[in-house]
């Protein structure tokens, strides 16, 4: 987990940032021919209004995650103490930025799109009223909460915090939705589905039959002599509930009390939930990494791009810092847009696009090999850049490279 230095703290160079984020302004360079995959070096602000001008973009992106500035009050440095970026706007003046922003990214979604936007407890409510009044409440689909790292010894006189939260909107009632499970555990399957069925070696769980509610029809009648149980119904018709048990799928107790078998091996898994324990950024030395600050986990990516987005997809992420979203989409067969308009976010992505992650226990000892991540690296040539300067095909040692070295 990255913790920015704080604005009163910091002894670096403010000018020199803004200086270098000004000499990138956003400009367009190269364009692959069909090749959607797109990075910008820019302000996103100004990308997207240049997006929007582009008919094959315009109302075409399945999936937008952003993980922008958490309005800390601070500068984000990198694992080898390179500013990386500033978060430095608060308040009213942060909402006006995210408003001005998310108003784009939605002309920019498909209809049927998503948007998911990642923040921690200082913004997510005012964010969250601001996402109701842009995509209106009824498109609010849910609010994970995620656990961003392990417990740690909390020095203020409150709760650890060791949770962020994502935002889930959508364009329109009509999504994309692709329902996700957990796999089980053996430690789960032995809770969940206890019994092993003696004819078929199956292993299951015994469920009621009956569900709350009353009702006039089928399914509030009499079944084997017996009424469903006070205000509820059978979960079934009675003639299905024959079926169920012509086909040894219902349990008998002693007591006679019916139960139905439901089967592991019918199971997907676990339907994800809305908590995420299990996408913390840094785990442990082994973990991969780029070494720049507020690096999200590449799986927890993995998983919003698989349940809002389908191959072939457009899918954008304009505060792409390391580009993880980027990484995860081409990883997942997705086409994607990213934006930074951070000069080491840029070097950090074509040096993750080239040469892939390193562990964290390497970036601790920089001076150990770079482990080429073979998937990473078949990014290369496979993007576009867009930013100051001149491109030439096939190369890294691009200008903007070069300005950044
Ligand atoms: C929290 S980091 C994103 C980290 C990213 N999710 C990852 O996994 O590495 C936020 C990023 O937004 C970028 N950023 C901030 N304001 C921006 C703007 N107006 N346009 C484009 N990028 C911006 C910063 O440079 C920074 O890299």
């Amino acid at each position: 987990m990255a913790t920015g230095v704080s604005k009163t703290k910091w002894n670096g160079d403010l000018q020199a940032i803004v200086r270098d984020n000004e000499q990138l302004a956003y400009r367009p360079i190269w364009q692959n021919g069909n090749d959607e995959n797109r990075l910008y070096y820019g302000d996103n602000l100004t990308v997207m209004n240049d997006l929007l001008k582009d008919g094959s973009v315009r109302g075409r992106i399945r999936l937008i995650y952003i993980d922008p500035p958490y309005a800390t009050n601070s500068v984000f440095q990198t694992r080898k103490r390179q500013d990386a970026y500033t978060d430095l706007l608060t308040g009213e003046e942060y909402v006006d930025f995210m408003r001005k922003r998310l108003l784009l990214m939605k002309e920019l979604l498909s209809i049927d799109g998503s948007v998911y936007v990642h923040l921690d407890n200082k913004m997510v409510f005012h964010i969250k009223v601001l996402m109701d009044e842009i995509f209106g409440a009824g498109n609010f689909r849910g609010m994970i909460t995620r656990k961003k790292c392990k417990s740690k010894n909390f020095t203020k006189n409150s709760f650890g915090n060791i949770s962020d939260y994502i935002l889930f909107y959508t364009k329109s009632n009509n999504y994309v939705w692709n329902k996700q499970y957990e796999q089980w555990t053996d430690e789960k399957i032995l809770k969940e589905y206890p019994f092993i069925e003696e004819a078929t070696d199956r292993r299951y769980k015994r469920v009621p039959i009956h569900a709350p509610g009353t009702r006039n029809g089928e399914t509030g009648k009499m079944w084997r002599g017996m009424l469903p149980p006070e205000g509820k119904h059978w979960q079934f018709t009675p003639d299905k509930l024959d079926e169920l048990d012509r086909n040894g799928e219902i349990y008998w107790s002693s007591t006679g009390n019916p139960r139905r078998k439901v089967y592991l091996d019918e199971s997907n898994g676990i339907a994800l939930q809305d908590i995420w324990l299990d996408y913390l950024d840094i785990n442990n030395q082994n973990t991969q990494t780029t070494g720049y600050p507020t690096e999200k986990n590449i799986d927890m990516l993995k998983r919003i791009i698989l349940s809002s987005s389908n191959k072939s997809d457009l899918i954008m992420d304009c505060f792409a810092g390391s580009g993880t979203t980027l990484v995860a989409a081409d990883e997942l067969e997705r086409n994607w847009i990213g934006a930074d308009m951070g000069a080491e976010a840029i070097k950090v992505m074509l040096n993750r696009f080239q040469n892939g992650t390193q562990t964290l226990d390497e970036h601790i000892n920089s001076r150990k090999k770079t482990q080429i991540n073979k998937t990473a690296s078949h990014l290369i040539g496979n993007y576009t850049i867009y930013a100051n300067g001149n491109y030439s095909e096939g190369e890294f040692n691009l200008p903007i490279l070069n300005l950044l070295s």
